[in-house]
């Protein structure tokens, strides 16, 4: 009988390729994909970035429990078995595997062992090694792939464990990549977000032995014959080259979004997170971009209440974000990551102000998104068709700015890119008419 394998991952893009890279894994070894509730084997591809996710991944473990008390062979990837190791098999000894984001290419031997009776466990670092061992990609039919080109990060914010859940700065080489990209082409891909912890931060030499950067890889992958556009995230502003900047007025298929985490508005909160940038330095990097490309759709990331975050710091923030006018942006609360410097230092915020400040920074982002949402009214534009909508003969597609559209079409289908008008706007996303319409 074949055996049978559910992945779930949670946390960031990077954990989704790399549980679609586990499950052809598993797929090579003759294995097939079930749900959760009746597979042979779990792996929980798992997140540790804020908040008690390691709860979260035993309370997890403990619904794999079933009616009759067996449980799936279970597999815990993922930066919450970096960060956690051994402890995982001992709280939970359903646990069977524990895999780090850099060994999960070793799987099927650690689940061998593993039947053989005995806990299974690597978290070695060594990231290049990984994707060396992979099997090549298999036939994937969604108009939208991503592909990690850049692991790992070296800058060490103040808060933050991935640095030590994903180990230094790597680039895959140049070859590779482009081999991957080929490939998600060839399986349906109109579309590729390269994604990175640093994503900006890539670097390696081409076929020509000449070096190049991530503009580079993406002037490359332009040239490929199928593909329609490009994305990537998440950059830091620390590696936001002139000639990055200058990509995005000049290549056709760099889509006009760019995600570009600050974290606070406060140059003192910056400096005590180890931000290499200041709330004035940053603005000015988006201007420089907005220079070349005036559309340009802008994302961020923030934290409020890092400790010693006084109500004047947080005004700060509030005033970056009025300056910035973001069309979308994640807001967390700061979340102690056991092990970081911030994590010890004095003057820990208290979860009133927190929820207070968050909800304020919230309700100021949300709104600037509506605005955003609404100033594209009118605009005619491309969408790639990626899903099936609510109703009968409507799709779901997304504009050059990351934008949901929804468009009722007959004789287009998924995986089109499809011109339309956009004609009404909500908070999170737009209704588009195709524009062949108007012309009839
Ligand atoms: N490499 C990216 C983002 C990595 S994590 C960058 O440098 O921007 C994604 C986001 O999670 C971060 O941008 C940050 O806003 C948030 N984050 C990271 N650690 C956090 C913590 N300890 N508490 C709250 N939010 C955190
Ligand atoms: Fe974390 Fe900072 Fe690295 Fe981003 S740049 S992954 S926030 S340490
Ligand atoms: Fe989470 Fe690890 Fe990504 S901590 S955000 S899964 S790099």
């Amino acid at each position: 009988m074949t055996q049978t394998y559910h992945v779930k991952s949670f946390g960031c893009q990077m954990n989704v390729y790399d549980g679609e890279r586990m499950a052809e894994l598993m797929e090579a070894e003759g294995m097939t994909a079930s749900d959760k509730a009746d597979a042979d084997l779990v792996i929980l591809n798992t997140c540790h970035i804020r908040e008690r996710a390691a709860e979260k991944v035993y309370s997890e473990i403990g619904r794999l429990r079933r009616e009759d008390g067996s449980t799936p062979m279970i597999a815990v990837a993922g930066c919450v078995a970096q960060a956690e190791g051994t402890e995982i098999a001992r709280r939970a000894p359903s646990v069977d595997v524990v895999v780090g984001p850099q060994a999960y290419h070793r799987l099927p031997e650690l689940l061998r062992e593993a039947k053989g009776g005995k806990k299974a466990l690597d978290t070695g670092m060594p990231a290049a090694s990984k994707f060396a061992a992979l099997p090549k990609r298999g036939v994937q039919t969604r108009p939208t792939a991503f592909l990690t080109v850049q692991e790992g990060c070296d800058k060490f914010c103040t808060y933050c464990v991935v640095p030590y859940t994903r180990g230094a700065e790597i680039s895959r080489p140049w070859g590779a990549l482009i081999d991957e990209a080929k490939a998600l082409i060839d399986g349906g891909a109109r579309e590729i977000t390269l994604l990175g912890q640093n994503v900006n931060a890539w670097e390696a030499v081409d076929d020509k032995g000449r070096a190049q950067g991530l503009d580079g890889l993406i002037r490359a992958l332009a040239e490929l014959p199928g593909l329609a556009r490009i994305r990537y995230t998440t950059s830091h502003p620390g590696d936001m080259s002139e000639s990055l900047i200058a990509a995005h007025g000049e290549v056709e298929a760099l889509m006009p979004f760019l995600h570009l985490p600050v974290q606070s508005g406060s140059d003192r909160i910056l400096k005590a997170m180890n931000r290499s940038h200041t709330a004035a330095s940053y603005l000015k990097l988006l201007d420089r971009v907005r220079a070349v490309r005036p559309d340009i759709a802008l994302s961020g990331d923030f934290i409020v209440g890092f400790p010693g975050e006084t109500d004047r710091d947080f005004e700060d923030t509030l005033t970056l974000v009025r300056a910035t006018r973001y069309a979308q942006a994640y807001s967390f609360k700061y979340s102690p990551r056991p092990g970081t410097p911030a994590a010890e230092m004095a003057d820990q915020i208290p979860p009133e102000i927190m929820d207070e400040r968050l909800q304020r920074l919230q309700a100021a982002l949300n709104a600037d998104q509506h605005a955003f949402n609404r100033a594209s009214v009118g605009r005619r534009c491309d969408i790639l068709l990626e899903r099936k909508g609510r109703k009968a003969r409507q799709l779901v597609g997304k504009s050059p700015w990351l934008q949901s559209v929804h468009v009722d079409v007959d004789g287009a289908a998924i995986g089109d890119l499809l011109t339309v008008d956009l004609v009404d706007a909500g908070p999170n996303s737009l209704a588009g008419e195709p524009a062949m319409r108007k012309a009839a």
